[in-house]
């Protein structure tokens, strides 16, 4: 990593008193510590999955060392020690939303299963043939595949908001796609591919206004900014734990009350019953009624540390703080004339797409790994409908969280002008 001074001017970012000391926070990263082919690690793919600070860690393995036990099952110590510790990361995750009521918060495996949730068990009973599913082109596949499927089987409808040239979901298309047969619209938060951040307060009061639900997955949107579900007023929410500094394994649905309690069940088995016998059963209360099995009680737990570290640093902070970055990468990215931009939308979070004339993408990441010890992601990143409409086969993407400073900024920019001296 370089020691000089940052190349590249800053737009402000608040007073110092609001400023992130991010050596501190760097600090708290065992992993950042490391070394990567001989050079310090630059971990860039944030957007893949987020690195764990020391208390994440701590939180798990205190709960395998000293509570471990299953949940909603004992009279035993341990089992009333690991229920209340899995179910008081539950409240912390609804404060974390702004929702209201803590039955509203369904753990999962992650985003994509709580997509595949709603489009299952709400999408099987309330979407039927010739109703519409409205999603727009720059979705991740886990917000397009649920949806295709939950249409081949009702006979529904997959409608396409189209994007403009700098990947801007374009509200005007999409006002022009609703109608009396929507019945659901499921768009991002945030473009995992992009960093776009969509107009979601606007979709959802124009969704509503013909009477449709909304799905928000928020899977980019939670680690980089506050959301407030009752303020959206959004019918479903989804985000995953690792990508918000937490463990694997566990993502969480929101719902709204009454949409979730009208549901069907999605998978069965233990926990999600009140009754059972051979001729009947009945499904128990909110949020249990969709979590059947054995859940990842660790995982929850070590989320619940994550929610508790990330709002201690603030949201807003945080969010103040990768504008910063996001300004840094785009202008010292942008002086490499061989460089282009997939993604320049006015409003985006900090993940920054680009393509080197004259070098695939794998040929770029897999450099910049092995030369300079950075972490990004090549590929198509889970979105090729949108890799297609850029007509690119795939893409370099510099995803960057509050622990990523503007020296490992200059080393990127640095590496890539290196790529294309080299093998441009
Ligand atoms: N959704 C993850 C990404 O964008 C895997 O990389």
């Amino acid at each position: 990593m370089t020691t000089t001074a940052p190349q590249y001017s800053e737009p402000p970012v608040g007073t110092d008193a609001e400023a992130i000391d991010v050596h501190a926070i760097r600090a708290d990263f065992p992993i950042l510590r490391q070394t990567v082919n001989g050079k310090p690690l630059i971990y860039m793919d944030n957007t893949a999955t987020t690195q764990k600070p020391q208390a994440v860690i701590d939180a798990l393995s205190d709960f395998y060392a000293t509570r471990n036990a299953n949940v909603h099952r004992g009279v035993h110590h341990l089992s009333v020690q690991a229920t209340q510790a899995y179910e008081q990361a539950r409240l912390k995750v609804r404060d974390f939303l702004g929702a209201s009521r803590v039955e509203e918060i369904v753990y999962v495996r992650g985003t994509t299963e709580a997509i595949n949730l709603v489009a299952q068990t709400y999408g099987r009973a309330n979407i039927h043939a010739g109703d519409e599913v409205v999603i727009s082109t720059m979705e991740h596949h886990s917000n397009i595949v649920p949806w295709q499927i939950l249409c081949q089987q009702q006979g529904a409808t997959l409608r396409v908001v189209p994007i403009n040239d700098a990947g801007e979901f374009l509200f005007d298309e999409y006002e022009k796609l609703l109608g009396p047969r929507t019945k659901l619209v499921a768009v991002t938060h945030v473009s995992n591919a992009m960093g776009t951040v969509n107009p979601v307060e606007r979709i959802i009061q124009r969704a509503h206004a013909c009477g449709a639900r909304v799905l928000i997955d928020g899977a980019q949107a939670v680690p980089h900014m506050k959301v407030d579900v009752r303020a959206l007023d959004c019918d479903f929410y989804a985000f995953s734990g690792h990508k918000v500094f937490g463990p694997t394994g566990v993502g969480v649905l929101y719902g709204k009350f009454d949409v979730l309690d009208a549901m069907p069940p999605y998978q069965s088995g233990g926990d999600m019953i009140q009754t059972v016998s051979f001729e009947k059963t009945t499904y128990n209360d909110l949020p249990a009624r969709f979590e059947a099995g054995t859940p990842n009680i660790a995982a929850s737990i070590g989320l619940g540390a994550a929610i508790d570290y990330v709002t201690a640093i603030g949201l807003d902070r945080i969010a103040r703080y990768e504008r910063g970055l996001l300004h840094y990468t785009t202008e010292a990215l942008s002086r490499i004339p061989e460089v282009r931009m997939i993604g320049t939308a006015a409003d985006k979070a900090s993940v920054v797409s680009f393509v080197v004339d004259g070098v695939h993408p794998h040929d770029v990441g897999t450099i910049l790994d092995s030369e300079f010890g950075i972490a990004v992601r090549a590929g198509h990143h889970c979105a090729m409908p949108l890799m297609k409409r850029f007509n690119v086969p795939a893409t370099v993407r510099a995803s960057m969280a509050f622990y990523n400073t503007r020296e490992e900024i200059d080393a990127l920019a640095g590496a890539v002008k290196r790529v294309v001296e080299v093998f441009g």
